[in-house]
């Protein structure tokens, strides 16, 4: 803590909460789009800051992506008895960077059990009312609006879109509407409304308003903008950032 204060890190990270209207903010050195390391980084600190928060019998949703998978990495093995779940079911990544990979990976980390949502991707209204009624995933999404932490990734939107494999014609539509961020699969503008929802299951965003601790976890100075806009429309207590990030945001008007 002294070296944040000398590093001039801790004065950052008050100011950072309080522009954004947050409880907390912690801020790596670096820039995550520059160096690896900053992403590691940022997921030691985020896995650091979660394992001392949570209790046993808790139930951790976390969603997908590439610093949640980092954060799965850096997690330290405790045996803290806690279940995790995904937030939401598949919204097209890769398997190493899906919600359930990473709710499996931290429960082996934390001495926890898992419950996972095998959604799959791009189903039909009807396919998906069929999938929510079944008993177990009825069981399973219960759990999951129960959560006492959330922890999730904030995208850009768009290489988010791509990434994610959406049609050139629905990108070229998110674009149009001044889509910025990404998480939990909503796509956001630059003042935080929502303009495009997946349609999966899991965590809505009606439900974050009912959950204790919501973590976001995102680095690199691109980041910069979709983070503001996620912490304008969607609930969030913590972000966990790095210091480009901060700088960015700070010196925007
Ligand atoms: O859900 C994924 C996030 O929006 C961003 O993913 O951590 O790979 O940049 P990322």
């Amino acid at each position: 803590d002294v070296i944040r204060e000398i590093e001039g890190l801790g004065k950052k990270e008050r100011r950072l909460a309080e522009k954004l209207g947050l409880q907390h903010v912690l801020i790596v050195p670096g820039d995550a789009d520059l160096d690896p390391l900053v992403k590691k980084a940022l997921g030691h600190a985020a896995a650091d800051y979660i394992r001392g928060i949570l209790k046993s019998g808790d139930i951790l949703a976390v969603t997908g992506g590439t610093t949640a998978a980092t954060l799965a990495d850096q997690m330290q093995r405790t045996q803290l008895g806690v279940e995790v779940v995904p937030a939401r079911g598949g919204i097209g990544e890769n398997m190493e960077f899906q919600a359930n990979t990473i709710a499996s990976r931290l429960a082996s980390q934390l001495g926890g059990t898992y419950r996972l949502l095998h959604a799959p991707d791009l189903m039909s209204d009807e396919a998906l009312q069929s999938f929510i009624s079944e008993p177990h995933v009825q069981e399973t999404l219960q759990r999951i609006r129960r959560a006492r932490m959330v922890v999730h990734g904030i995208g850009q939107a768009i290489p988010m879109a791509r990434r994610r494999k959406l049609p050139d014609a629905k990108i070229e539509q998110l674009a149009g509407q001044g889509a910025i961020a990404e998480a939990f699969g909503y796509y956001f503008d630059r003042s935080g409304n929502i303009v495009h929802a997946m349609n999966t299951v899991g965590l809505r965003l009606s439900d974050l308003k009912h959950i204790e601790r919501i973590v976001a976890v995102a680095g690199g100075k691109s980041k910069a903008e979709a983070i503001s806009a996620v912490a304008h429309g969607c609930p969030l207590h913590v972000l966990v950032t790095d210091e480009a990030v901060a700088d960015a945001i700070l010196t925007h008007r």
